[in-house]
């Protein structure tokens, strides 16, 4: 089979694959759903920025203020160029994904009376049982706060959204829906422009807004939030090949700049008396403070070096090793795949069990290989209640990925097994 990309070019341009891992491993490195690696040129863009241009964006008369600054917005320019957004002033840099989600859910807190940001009881609140705490902790907070209702779609027993009773959770209750685009645990990506577009009409059609965690598929494939007709999407940097410390908050323009702000503080202002200040439109009405400038910049060439690769390559190379990874897997005796078992609507993540054995001994066992996965509760507890387990074990791909770290991983669980179940 051959890839759709060059793995070999591409493993080359991340330092970290020339170190070895658990003694003489190559590291087979199948964690990228929690955090990527980063290429020379990510690396290379925050060192310059520190080296040669580090000084206060936004704020200074001098030739170094002027050059960070241009720096700082030319990377929101790209994320904005990145995502189809009608304009850079819809791009918010946050520290995370986490942060953004937080920024949506404070601000909708933060509204008065008479705002039509105002939640009180009565409204709605609708998210999903497949969300990543930090797509349902604020949300429940919001709800606690305001006195709003928090429902929430079931999944179904192969890992998709259970949309029936569609009409009772989405109607002139729902005032906010907050769902994941790709589950950091199943794998299964919420097709809003296909199999969900129903979904997607009925939350325009009773005037809720949407927001879209795209925190697992924006790295993943291409994603164009004029396509996705939501109202807010949220991404993190360092699954994005980028680096940590900066988040993404995408948000319509006519919203941001009526919301009120989360953090507040320098820069975010127009007019400030000892009792009361005035705000800016967004962005800077959500960046209060000196910006993570160094961070925006390393993001910017991230976004750079995967449209280089092209976000398509990427994605028909991450189906094609998922098909690969599945099929291995399945042959297992006493693994469950945990989600859909099959490539549809599917991203690069798979979790699975292996009866008999703890997902976190077979983490440290595939670790004596040098293989890298993740084990745990992936910060999706109600999750793991609905498929009545206490933690998975997580193998994700991406770019760097190929055929030989599929055939480790397989042959790996297959020897951890039998190593726990046969002795
Ligand atoms: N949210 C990240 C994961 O799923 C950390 O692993």
């Amino acid at each position: 089979m051959k890839s759709a990309l060059n793995v070999d070019q591409i493993k080359s341009e991340f330092p970290i694959f020339n170190r070895l891992v658990r003694g003489e491993n190559r590291l087979i490195y199948l964690d990228s759903a929690a955090t990527s690696q980063k290429p020379l040129s990510v690396l290379d863009a925050e060192r310059d920025f520190y080296t040669k241009h580090n000084a206060a964006a936004h704020r200074g008369a001098h030739q170094l203020a002027e050059e960070a600054t241009e720096l700082f917005e030319g990377a929101r320019a790209k994320v904005a160029t990145f995502l189809n957004a009608s304009s850079e002033n819809e791009i918010i840099f946050t520290k995370s994904a986490t942060e953004s989600i937080n920024l949506v859910a404070y601000s909708i807190g933060n509204a008065k009376p008479g705002s039509k940001f105002h939640l009180k009881a009565g409204d709605r609140i609708v998210v999903s049982e497949m969300e990543h705490h930090a797509n349902l902790i604020p949300w429940q907070e919001l709800a606690a706060r305001t006195g709003a209702e928090l429902s929430w779609f079931g999944v179904t027993d192969d890992g998709r959204l259970d949309l029936s009773n569609l009409d009772s959770l989405i109607n002139e209750k729902t005032k906010m829906v907050a769902l994941t685009h790709q589950s950091n645990v199943l794998g299964t990506i919420n097709d809003f422009n296909g199999d969900l577009v129903k979904l997607r009409a009925q939350i325009k059609a009773v005037g809720a807004l949407f927001l879209i965690d795209a925190c697992q598929s924006v790295p993943h494939l291409k994603v164009d939030v004029q396509e996705l007709g939501c109202d807010f999407l949220t991404f993190s940097g360092h699954k994005a090949v980028g680096p940590t410390g900066v988040g993404v908050l995408w948000g319509r323009s006519e919203l941001l700049d009526e919301m009120p702000p989360f953090l507040t503080g320098g820069s975010m202002i127009e007019n400030v008396t000892m009792q009361s200040a005035t705000y800016l439109p967004a962005p800077k009405r959500f960046e209060a403070g000196v910006p993570n400038m160094a961070q925006a910049v390393g993001l910017g060439a991230a976004l750079d070096y995967l449209d280089k690769v092209s976000l398509t390559a990427i994605h028909e190379h991450e189906v094609a090793l998922t098909k690969q990874a599945l099929d291995g897997l399945k042959s297992i005796r006493g693994l469950s795949i945990v989600g859909p078992t099959d490539v549809k609507n599917r991203g690069a993540v798979i979790s699975f069990t292996v009866e008999g054995v703890h997902p976190h001994d077979l983490g440290q066992a595939l670790d004596q290989y040098g293989i890298a996965v993740r084990t745990g509760h992936h910060c999706a507890w109600p999750l793991m209640r609905r498929f009545k387990v206490v933690a998975t074990t997580r193998a994700s791909f991406y770019l760097y990925n190929d055929q030989s770290d599929v055939v480790a991983l397989v042959e790996g669980v297959d020897r951890a097994r039998k190593y726990f179940m046969e002795r």
